[in-house]
């Protein structure tokens, strides 16, 4: 195997932020001359991106671990060596504790050290490396950005990390804590990144932080420009037809952001807000500084400005004290919104995090209940907001081939996967689609002017 020929493997879980990592990663990769397999056991280096935000997130991590110490053996059998790292939030919080249990694994790289793997590649190779600081440097300074190529293969649709870390420390979370203080990356950076990757035919940009709402980055003048101006800015961009942004938190939608939804067309009309709880008792808790309430009033606000939203959000249930009653307050909160897509989980105790020590923790089963009766709710709403959009017409970002042939599929601008059949669509088409029928996880639809199709000028020459 020749040095310019090294195969990768990078595998995440976890969040968007995740993805793009990953992705960074690779683009950090490439000119030490790794090249991306879909197959762990073809790889030289296999890199395990993880999530500790909930206990069954990290303790996939080590079973994960025990399979690829049973291939690094059988590849050695062959005379092929191959190297485990370990990166993203687990590696942050765990460090050396991954060395201890996981006996196969050759590195682990916190989330702050990414533009440093090819030197700790390098080291690893005489001996195990653990390297978690949280350095001074800005790494996103010194990661590669990725070949028009490669950025050309992962399709229009990107993702684009404008701020990393929290601050908010709700009790429940382990961010505060792996991805460190908020932090946000330069205005100039960002519409750098941003102009590379529509130069190369990517027509959306989602915007990721843990924060992201949080945003405060230092604009070309020198004033702090917040994240309404960043994509005011972005928007500019030649190219760029969509921006979304995730995730968010309801204390940081400030006047110039939810006027956005109402006056940036390329703003998409969907919103990732998560709640948590619609008891106020648990939100204080929380830590959350926020009511059910003050919540309800801001999504009036928002919706003041764009009618037309789609909401989503994430809920806690079970957190500890929790009773019917609060249980039935969230219940009412969600009836009271109408979400269109939502993510829910059981609370599950964070080592070193307030809630894991509060009395009251909520027994499996009654979690397992409400967790059922919480989803039954928001399906019905998904369901209720899909059936809505039969017969409507809508602009439809094509970003992959379908399942069957001839058919594509891509993203509304409510975020719902969106299927057709068509021959004169390709992979990058905003397409006007009028929606025929919606199934469990899709809608189907048809072009609404079947002759004209809105493509990049670049791929139409
Ligand atoms: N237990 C359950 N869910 C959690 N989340 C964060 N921490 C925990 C936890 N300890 C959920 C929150 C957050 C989403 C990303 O994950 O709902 O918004
Ligand atoms: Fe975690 Fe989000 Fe709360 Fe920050 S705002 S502590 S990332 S749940």
């Amino acid at each position: 195997m020749t040095q310019n020929h090294r195969k990768l493997f990078v595998r995440s879980f976890g969040c968007q932020m995740n993805v793009y990592d990953a992705q960074r990663m690779a683009d950090a990769l490439a000119p030490e001359g790794y090249v991306e397999t879909d197959r762990a056991e073809d790889a030289d280096l296999v890199v395990l991106n993880t999530c500790h935000i909930r206990e069954k997130a990290a303790d996939r991590v080590y079973s994960e671990l025990g399979r690829l110490r049973e291939m690094k053996a059988e590849r050695a059998q062959d005379g092929r060596e191959t190297m485990i790292a370990v990166a993203g939030c687990v590696a942050q919080a765990e460090g050396t504790e991954i060395l201890r249990r996981a006996p196969g694994v050759d590195l682990v790289v916190g989330p702050q050290s990414y533009h440093r793997l090819p030197d700790l590649i390098a080291r690893a190779r005489t001996g195990r490396v653990v390297d978690t600081e949280f350095p001074v440097e800005d790494k996103f300074a010194h990661l590669p950005a990725a070949s028009p190529e490669k950025t050309r293969a992962r399709g229009p649709s990107a993702f684009l990390t404008v701020q990393e870390g929290c601050d908010k420390f709700c009790t429940f979370c382990v961010v505060p804590y792996t991805r460190g203080a908020e932090v946000s990356r330069k205005v100039m950076h960002l519409v750098g990144e941003a102009e590379r990757l529509a130069a190369s035919g990517v027509r959306e940009l989602s915007l990721l932080g843990q924060n992201v709402n949080a945003f405060h980055g230092e604009g070309p003048d020198g004033t702090v420009w917040g994240l309404a101006r960043l994509l005011r800015r972005l928007a500019m961009i030649p190219g760029v037809e969509r921006l979304r942004y995730t995730t968010s938190h309801p204390r940081d939608m400030d006047e110039d952001l939810i006027a956005a939804h109402g006056d940036l067309p390329e703003l998409m009309p969907y919103l990732h807000l998560p709640v948590q709880s619609g008891s106020d008792r648990i939100l204080s808790d929380m830590n959350r500084q926020h009511t059910a309430d003050s919540y309800l009033r801001l999504i009036e606000r928002i919706r003041a400005a764009q009618p037309d939203l789609a909401l989503s959000s994430d809920f806690i249930v079970g957190f500890p004290g929790e009773t019917d009653r609060d249980f039935e307050d969230t219940l009412d909160l969600i009836r009271a919104v109408g979400f269109a897509s939502t993510f829910s989980f059981k609370y599950s105790p964070r080592p070193g995090t307030p809630a894991a020590d509060m009395d009251g923790q909520v027994p499996e089963p009654v979690k397992v209940e409400r967790l059922a009766a919480l989803q039954a709710l928001l399906e019905e709403q998904r369901q209720a907001f899909n059936r809505s959009c039969i017969g409507r017409e809508m602009d439809v970002l094509f970003d992959r081939a379908g399942r069957h042939p001839g058919q594509v599929a891509g993203r509304s601008p409510y975020l719902q996967p969106v299927q057709m059949m068509a021959d004169n669509v390709a992979i990058g088409d905003i397409v006007r689609v009028r929606i025929l029928s919606n199934g469990t996880n899709s809608l189907f639809g048809e072009p609404a002017y079947p002759t004209l199709v809105d493509r990049p000028v670049e791929a139409v020459a």
